[in-house]
């Protein structure tokens, strides 16, 4: 197999060793490279909006009455932190240790949004602290990100599409997604990133409104709330499948064009 230096520069970057065999020509570049070489990046198309524009008014609209966060569309941090973390409004909250709300810098550029809290992250009170985390830290770096609060530049934020982890690490169920949607919403127009990171199925439902496989909705440009949304692979699912790596890496470099693209019309 022929691996392309895009793919060489990623296993590099993620810290992972052939999984497959190469020929003695790749092995013996892969062997010598101390330094990533630049990686090119796909050229993105033009934004793909959903089908109906998702406003946290319309989420709302669809939860009963007394389930609905009372003013989540105009709750600051600190309202909406503490709405989180006293939610009982699914049966998610009987089961938690405690919520998950996010992580990283409030008015992040990159808005990275996983499915559920898992079993570390329930005890930890922050999500993506898990192997799927790390290997998550990983792939930030390689694109020179952290999930640091304290950055000058205003890198990451990181949250999930439910809030509470489910039981067993199940599946999220949908009117748990429904239940937590304003919350995640809210999140993503307080720190209005450039660009969002929509990793897995659940994060992708939820955000894109769509059952489309993430095969078929990698390689484009979504949009929600006027924000980019590129969809790839959730980090679990690279542990179990590493050969996709490199489709994952391919999905980081078109969201990375766009962070730049973005970046040159506005100041963020
Ligand atoms: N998987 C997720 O989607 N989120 C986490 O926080 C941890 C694992």
């Amino acid at each position: 197999m022929r691996w392309s230096e895009r793919q060489r520069a990623m296993l590099r970057e993620m810290g992972i060793p052939p999984f497959w065999p190469v020929e003695p020509e790749t092995a013996a570049v892969m062997a010598t490279e101390a330094v990533a070489a630049p990686v090119p990046a796909p050229v993105p198309s033009e934004p793909i909006k959903p089908k109906q524009p998702i406003a946290v008014a319309q989420v709302l609209d669809a939860l009963p009455q007394a389930r609905r966060p009372d003013g989540v569309e105009s709750m600051d941090w600190p309202a909406l932190r503490e709405a989180v973390a006293h939610c009982r409004a699914c049966d998610l909250c009987g089961s938690r240790t405690q919520t998950v709300f996010g992580v990283g810098h409030i008015e992040a550029q990159w808005m990275i949004v996983g499915e559920a809290p898992g079993e570390q992250e329930d005890k930890q009170g922050e999500p993506f602290v898990g192997r799927a985390g790390q290997l998550l830290d990983r792939m930030l770096a390689a694109l020179d990100l952290t999930r640091a609060e304290s950055t000058a530049d205003k890198q990451v934020y990181i949250a999930n599409v439910l809030k509470c982890r489910p039981p067993a690490n199940r599946n999220p169920l949908p009117p748990e997604v429904a239940q937590c949607e304003p919350y995640l919403l809210r999140q993503m127009a307080l720190v209005q990133p450039r660009v969002v990171l929509a990793m897995g199925r659940f994060a992708v439902q939820s955000l894109l409104k769509t059952s489309e496989a993430i095969g078929r909705l990698r390689g484009k440009v979504h949009e929600v709330q006027g924000v980019p949304v590129i969809v790839t692979y959730h980090p679990a699912y690279l542990l179990r499948n590493p050969a996709d790596k490199a489709l994952v890496w391919d999905d980081l470099c078109l969201a990375r064009e766009v962070w730049a693209q973005r970046g040159a019309q506005s100041s963020r």
